[in-house]
């Protein structure tokens, strides 16, 4: 059947293609800014028919009405990653994590975590019938491939991304089209501390070099201070509209990269409009599967990566929880490892880890003596390299226990380095060298 046909004849509304879904099985929904909400939605509104539906979801966007209590026995959510709209659902015990670098997440779709149903949205078919998975190709290519039925919203707002992202219309086994504008994530506000931090990460960017940033405001005011840099290149989990800016002042041309020359590389995308139209057919982005862009070594194969994210706290010996406030999940690895492993195998590559000195406005230190009990190593001590606060940087690679705890007091915040001081003395039985 030659695909128009197919297409035709696979056409359902959202309400008839979320009948397919079948209680107990286990629902893979798209990532992000390219959640499907609209079957998100239809999903939901069919709850009554569905008994324990497990709801896998990474960056979950959207609504998540399938967490609302009401749903308990409908819904079981199993994050790949918490955030604002599933934290409750999880720490409740409502929900579960699963705890997972992103790069593996696919190999888990065909081994641990094998889709009943994927839950997609892609771009209308080209003339050969293969349609983009646009913003979020990251785990939902593996999912299309592996789900035993494929539900996908064609969404003529989802920008065409490239070779990389797309699955043919017969691979779909339920199409739903559905026109709506994507979620979008609005630049994070940045303020005198996050200047501060993006001028002391800036400072050990050089020309040429290549970048990962993660999300938020740090990565973003990051981006602020490179406008007087060269030939930047983009390898990254994500990126923002941040990136577009400079890639329009030609700051960002991906020139010097030696891998993926001249394109900037994702494996998701999260922003506004603006992010949006000008990833669409662009030559010069590649959005491509997670156990690609974040392979470390793949990541590696770029001379001189810079691998830009953030934490809740760091030890003073370099632990780093990225992922949990003690017990309470409140996000997940995510790329971090992947990066931070990446930047470490490339020639001349470093990796930052930059947070503003204290949490719950000021009240707290994020350079602490220990973790809180209960708190995830995100980032070990051997994988840590800068960590950079509004205070400066600290360099603790290849450094002794005593010169790490010296370099973290000296960045965090001037309220809580006389108990850090005093700590540092229990332990080492002396006062830090200044
Ligand atoms: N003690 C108590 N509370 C803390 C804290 C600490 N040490 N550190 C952070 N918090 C609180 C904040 O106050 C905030 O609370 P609120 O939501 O009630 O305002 C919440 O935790 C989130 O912290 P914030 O600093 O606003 O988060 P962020 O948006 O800058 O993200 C991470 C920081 C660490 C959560 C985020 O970078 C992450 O999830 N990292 C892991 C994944 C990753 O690195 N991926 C990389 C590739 S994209």
């Amino acid at each position: 059947m030659d695909w128009k046909a197919y297409y035709k004849e696979h056409t359902a509304t959202a309400e008839e293609a979320v009948k397919h879904i079948r209680s107990g099985d286990r629902v893979v929904v798209g990532h992000a800014c390219g959640e499907p909400s609209f079957l998100v939605d239809a999903m939901v509104s069919n709850a009554a028919a569905y008994r324990n539906v497990e709801i896998v979801h990474m960056v979950a966007m959207g609504r998540c009405e399938y967490c609302r209590p009401e749903y308990a026995g409908n819904f079981r959510h199993n994050a790949i990653f918490v955030g604002g709209a599933t934290r409750e659902a999880v720490n409740s015990g409502r929900g579960d994590f699963t705890t997972c670098f992103f790069h593996e997440v696919p190999g888990l779709f065909h081994t641990t975590l094998e889709p009943d149903v994927a839950l997609v949205m892609v771009t209308p078919p080209d003339e050969n019938g293969m349609c983009s998975l646009g913003v979020s190709v990251d785990y939902t290519y593996s999912a299309v491939k592996n789900a035993k039925t494929v539900i996908a919203q064609v969404n003529p707002c989802m920008p065409w991304t490239g070779e990389r992202s797309l699955v043919s219309v017969k691979e779909l086994d339920w199409i739903v089209e559905h026109e709506a504008p994507l979620i979008e994530l609005a630049p994070p506000k940045i303020g005198e501390v996050e200047r501060a931090i993006g001028e002391n990460v800036a400072s050990l960017i050089h020309d040429g070099d290549c970048l990962q940033l993660g999300i938020g405001a740090i990565p973003d005011a990051v981006l602020l201070f490179l406008k007087d840099k060269h030939d930047l290149g983009i390898h990254s989990e994500m990126f923002s509209d941040g990136v577009v800016e400079l890639a329009e002042a030609g700051v960002i041309t991906n020139r010097r990269k030696n891998y993926n020359q001249g394109v900037s590389v994702a494996n998701f995308l999260m922003g506004t409009k603006r992010l949006y139209d000008y990833v669409d057919h662009n030559p010069s982005v590649m959005i491509a599967p997670v156990d690609y862009v974040n392979n470390p070594w793949v990541i590696a194969q770029n001379d001189n990566l810079v691998s830009i994210n953030s934490c809740v706290q760091v030890d003073l010996m370099g632990q780093v929880c990225a992922e949990s406030i003690g017990q309470t999940q409140i996000s997940g690895v995510g790329g971090q490892v992947d990066f931070v492993r990446g930047a470490a195998m490339s020639r001349g590559g470093r990796s930052i880890l930059a947070f503003p000195s204290t949490a719950a406005k000021g009240k707290v230190s994020k350079i602490v003596a220990r973790l809180d009990a209960g708190a995830a190593v995100t980032t070990s001590r051997n994988d840590v390299h800068y960590i950079v606060t509004e205070y400066g940087i600290a360099d603790l690679r290849g450094q002794t226990l005593r010169e790490r705890a010296r370099r973290l007091i000296a960045v965090a915040h001037p309220d809580f380095r006389e108990e850090l001081t005093e700590e540092y003395g229990r332990h080492f039985g002396e006062a830090p060298a200044v």
